[in-house]
């Protein structure tokens, strides 16, 4: 498939398979989509759920966040875990706030840069909310490449990193490329799922190289021992 293809492909489905209605697709400003995504680095939706809209309803701004004694972030976390999470997202709003002047940077080499923030966090960020044309490649979206070109080679190794990113940069579209992030993710997650990925639903199955071989569990590769 084409890129134009390959994304035609996920944004279809989005529109008639994806979610539409989780939380913070609501509302959408650079604040909520940054936080539902270091909550949704470790964490599954059923579970972010729960604490989202608290967190938003104790702290509906950057500026509020970082004026936020320490304590009150921890515990608005508090059943989440992982909470270096929530000290660089506190650190990140007040760097936000003294540093930006209450907006967040508009680069995706200017948001990784900020703690707590990765590339394909920044990616997304840039992407949901700021309508950017920027990659991901979080765990989801590198089983679905690795599998769709049946690449050989683990994930950690940085020449095998490589390559799935500049495919993720290649099939990432201009247009629509908020929902075209959030399809990939919720691909990975629903669909091409590690140990038995639904290919009969796949919008990506005729093109897919592992489903071609019979071999979509082999990818991606495990660390080698
Ligand atoms: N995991 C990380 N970001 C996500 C998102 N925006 N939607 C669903 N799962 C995710």
């Amino acid at each position: 498939m084409s890129p134009e293809q390959f994304s035609s492909a996920v944004l279809d489905w989005f529109d008639r398979h994806g979610r539409h209605d989780l939380p913070w697709q609501q509302g959408i400003t650079p604040y909520r989509v940054w936080v539902s995504e270091i909550m949704l680095q470790q964490t599954q939706v059923a579970t972010v759920l729960g604490y989202y809209d608290r967190f938003m309803h104790a702290l509906p701004t950057v500026e509020a966040l970082a004026a936020a004694a320490e304590d009150e972030v921890l515990h608005l976390w508090t059943g989440l875990g992982y909470y270096s999470r929530a000290r660089n997202l506190h650190r990140t709003a007040k760097i936000v706030v003294e540093q930006h002047g209450g907006e967040f940077p508009r680069s995706v080499d200017e948001l990784a840069e900020l703690p707590g923030i990765g590339r394909s966090t920044a990616g997304a960020i840039a992407s949901i909310s700021m309508g950017l044309r920027a990659p991901i490649l979080d765990g989801n979206v590198k089983r679905v490449l690795a599998r769709y070109q049946a690449q050989d080679g683990y994930p950690g190794e940085p020449k095998v990193a490589k390559r799935l990113w500049d495919t993720a940069e290649r099939f990432t579209p201009r247009e629509r490329v908020n929902h075209y992030t959030q399809a990939m993710m919720d691909l990975g997650a629903t669909l091409c799922t590690r140990t038995r990925p639904s290919c009969l639903l796949c919008p990506l199955r005729e093109g897919c190289r592992a489903h071609q071989l019979g071999r979509e569990t082999d990818y991606p590769e495990s660390k080698p021992r």
